[in-house]
């Protein structure tokens, strides 16, 4: 066991942002305006203003912005929602909690992304909309056309951003290509403030829409009158404070991850048995830098390896498709097979990456690669 150790995820406060925080939380206990208040209305708009979305809806998780997304989208229609296989829990979670139904579709190896190709194939009379979901912060090149897939087939389009903070596709923000994107603010996440997530859209029916299930249905924020089956799905003040810290940062957060990851890229070059999954765009959130491993190359036994070595690997994008997930069994139809979904997920590896890391660690992480599988 090595003194030194690289982890996979580290947030970044400043010092600065701290003291900007406690100043915006003192204010808020000060004041006693804990919820529905002027910090979460601040994020809001500066979220919308970041990512070129005209609303911006803070909600207390990606999982409730997705969920509560789907909620106003099921008011449109009930049906079938076409899901990566080889995405998160809370993306095939969440329209089964909307009343809706998750049908699962292969992705490409290239860019952890359904083709249109592999969505037409699975497109049924049923189905009502399509959750994209960008992994490791990689838009898939496809999406413009995905998008006009959609578009012509009359079903919505539903962006999971959980990964994808300032990813742009031709300068155009994760979020903004179909009717909405939910973006997660959890710790593990480029942006955070510990737990929450934001609903963006252009639709101004849908904000209002989504406004009213986050906050358990009701017309007026302070008023018992519901309307809607809503949750209470709000995001407090104090959060707020943390993520328009860190939104302010983000664009810095991005610079320092490109240059680890073109320093992850050109170390890794030279290795054999690995493949890089990268991006096509630029800004990219570099959520994760994400290799393909050979088939021959025993995946737990590497990272046990690299353990040993000081290299703590993150989690993966993800380990097995949804449909392996227990809870799916019975709830998600099981007549199609995924075998990009079922091959990536269980030949790939997340490097750590994270703004608190040196060039210097991305070599460290490199060395002990090269070690372990030449
Ligand atoms: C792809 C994806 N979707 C949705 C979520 C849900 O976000 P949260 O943990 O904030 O509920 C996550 C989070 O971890 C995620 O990785």
């Amino acid at each position: 066991m090595t003194e030194r150790e690289v982890v996979p995820v580290r947030p970044d406060f400043s010092a600065a942002d701290i003291g900007t925080i406690l100043g915006s939380i003192r204010t808020a206990l000060e004041t006693g305006q804990l919820a529905q208040g002027e910090e979460v209305a601040a994020f809001e708009r500066e979220m919308a203003a970041y990512t070129g979305a005209r609303h911006a809806v803070a909600l207390a998780s990606g999982t409730a912005a997705l969920v509560c997304g789907l909620r106003a989208l099921a008011e449109r229609g009930i049906g079938e929602v076409l899901v990566p296989a080889n995405s998160f829990y809370s993306t095939a979670a969440a329209p089964l909690l909307a009343g809706l139904r998750t049908r699962l579709v292969d992705v490409e190896a290239k860019t952890f992304a359904p083709s249109v190709e592999t969505l037409e194939r699975a497109v049924t009379k049923d189905t009502v909309g399509v959750l994209v979901v960008h992994m490791g912060g990689l838009i898939t090149p496809e999406l413009r056309a995905i998008a006009d897939w959609c578009e012509a087939r009359g079903l919505w389009l539903f962006e999971d951003c959980a990964h994808a903070h300032g990813s742009r596709l031709d300068g155009v923000h994760a979020g903004n290509f179909g009717v909405a994107g939910a973006f997660s603010f959890f710790a593990t996440k480029v942006l955070t403030c510990a737990e929450g997530g934001m609903l963006t859209t252009d639709d101004d029916e849908l904000a209002a829409a989504i406004g009213l299930y986050r906050n358990l249905g009701k017309t007026e924020a302070w008023r018992s009158h519901h309307t809607v089956l809503g949750e209470n799905a709000r995001m407090s003040e104090l959060h707020a404070a943390v993520g328009r810290a860190q939104l302010r940062r983000l664009d810095e957060f991005l610079d320092v991850r490109q240059r680890l990851a073109d320093r992850y890229t050109a170390g890794l070059s030279r290795l054999p048995g690995l493949t890089p999954v990268l991006p096509s765009h630029t800004p990219a959130s570099w959520y994760k830098y994400a290799v393909l491993l050979e088939p021959a190359v025993d995946r737990a036994a590497l990272k046990a390896a690299l353990k040993e070595a000081g290299v703590r690997l993150g989690g993966e994008i993800y380990e097995m498709p949804l449909d392996a997930q227990p809870v799916f069994a019975d709830r998600i139809p099981r007549d199609t097979r995924h075998p990009v979904s079922e091959d990536v997920c269980a030949r790939h590896i997340c490097l750590p990456l994270h703004t608190r890391m040196t060039e210097d660690d991305v070599d460290f992480v490199v060395t002990a690669l090269e070690k372990n599988l030449t």
